[in-house]
């Protein structure tokens, strides 16, 4: 099947289209910056066109010349900040409605978007339960108003076209080389492995954490579907407090320096309870535990850094000698 994807170089594109890539699918990148390094240089195996989503031109060129099967937008201003509202909002809103529109025209039968977890807003809207797709949205930032209008708009595309746009809202996309959006959770893994200190503000702070893999396990699978039953998705994750994941950082790398300014930060965390069982029971996704992800989020930056890998052998996991 020819799949194309939109924002193929950042964090989660390299990963979905080496996913697909592996299971025989035709896949060809477009993005502003094709030719960004992917983290360990892995290749990304696969072509990556140069274009800008904010450019009909560019998405709609690209649309006809790869005649895709299926197209995923993941471009986006994630972590761009509040700051540069216009910039945002072209990539963000404009970018996506190009993406919708040069699909219909192109006539493409499936499109997969990503929305975000930060639709829900605060979990404090919410109480101490789980928050599904038909919960209400109460995000305020310039971000989760984008991914808001986004599902709107995709809604607005299915009502009016028939066509197939499922999006689905990732929770706290965690891995070795994020470095936009939320990276608190990355940095308490990834400096401990390179044996450098941490402080971050709360200790109470709650993430819901999906590993990058399975992140591009999901939206794979939904591409890949021969009909969803929905057109929105959690991805869910693990919930867990910046506390406590320092903790199994510290059960691998015991000499972990990671510090916090106050125990608090539960009660401002955004959106951490989930009902993914919507993609859990269609899908059939699970999760491999928090402590496997870990140690493996260390272990490939400290290979990265030529550093020695953690085991979990022994009565004590720690890092080899050798
Ligand atoms: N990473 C997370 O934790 C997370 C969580 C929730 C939702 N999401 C969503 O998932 C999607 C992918 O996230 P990511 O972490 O891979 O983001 P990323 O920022 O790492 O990657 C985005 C890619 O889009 C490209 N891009 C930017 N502007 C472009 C333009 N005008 N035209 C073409 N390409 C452009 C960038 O070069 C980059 O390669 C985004 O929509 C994001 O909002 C991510």
């Amino acid at each position: 099947m020819s799949v194309l994807v939109l924002g193929a170089t950042g964090f989660i594109g390299p990963r979905l289209i080496r996913n697909l890539i592996a299971r025989g699918e035709s896949v060809v990148g477009m993005d502003l910056n094709p030719a960004a390094a992917a983290f360990g240089d892995v290749p990304i195996g696969a072509p990556v066109v140069r274009g800008d989503v904010t450019q009909f031109e560019d998405v709609m060129r690209t649309m006809l010349e790869v005649k895709p099967e299926r197209v995923i937008n993941l471009a986006y201003g994630l972590g761009a900040g509040e700051g540069n509202p216009h910039q945002v909002m072209r990539l963000d809103i404009l970018g996506m409605d190009n993406c919708f529109e040069a699909a219909r025209l192109a006539g493409v039968k499936r499109v997969v978007y990503a929305s975000s977890i930060a639709v829900s807003g605060q979990q404090s809207h919410f109480g101490e339960r789980l928050v599904n797709e038909d919960d209400p949205v109460h995000g305020t930032s310039q971000y989760a108003m984008h991914k808001i209008f986004n599902e709107f708009q995709a809604r607005k595309y299915i009502k009016n076209y028939g066509m197939s746009i499922v999006g689905v809202r990732p929770a706290n996309v965690t891995g070795p080389d994020k470095v936009r959006g939320s990276t608190d959770h990355v940095q308490i893994m990834t400096e401990a492995a390179r044996g450098k200190a941490v402080h971050l503000p709360k200790k109470g702070l709650m993430r819901l954490l999906i590993h990058v893999e399975d992140m591009a396990e999901v939206f794979a699978r939904v591409l890949l579907a021969e009909a969803p039953r929905h057109s929105l998705y959690n991805s869910g994750g693990i919930p867990v407090s910046l506390g406590e994941l320092a903790d199994i950082v510290h059960g691998f790398l015991p000499e972990a320096q990671i510090t916090f300014a106050e125990e608090g930060g539960r009660e401002d965390s955004g959106n951490y309870l989930v009902d993914s069982s919507r993609l859990g029971k269609e899908f059939g996704i699970e999760y491999p535990g928090l402590h496997t992800r870990v140690l493996e989020v260390i272990n490939d930056v400290r290979r990265q850094e030529g550093l020695p890998p953690c085991t979990t052998t022994g009565s004590r996991r720690t890092a080899t000698s050798t």
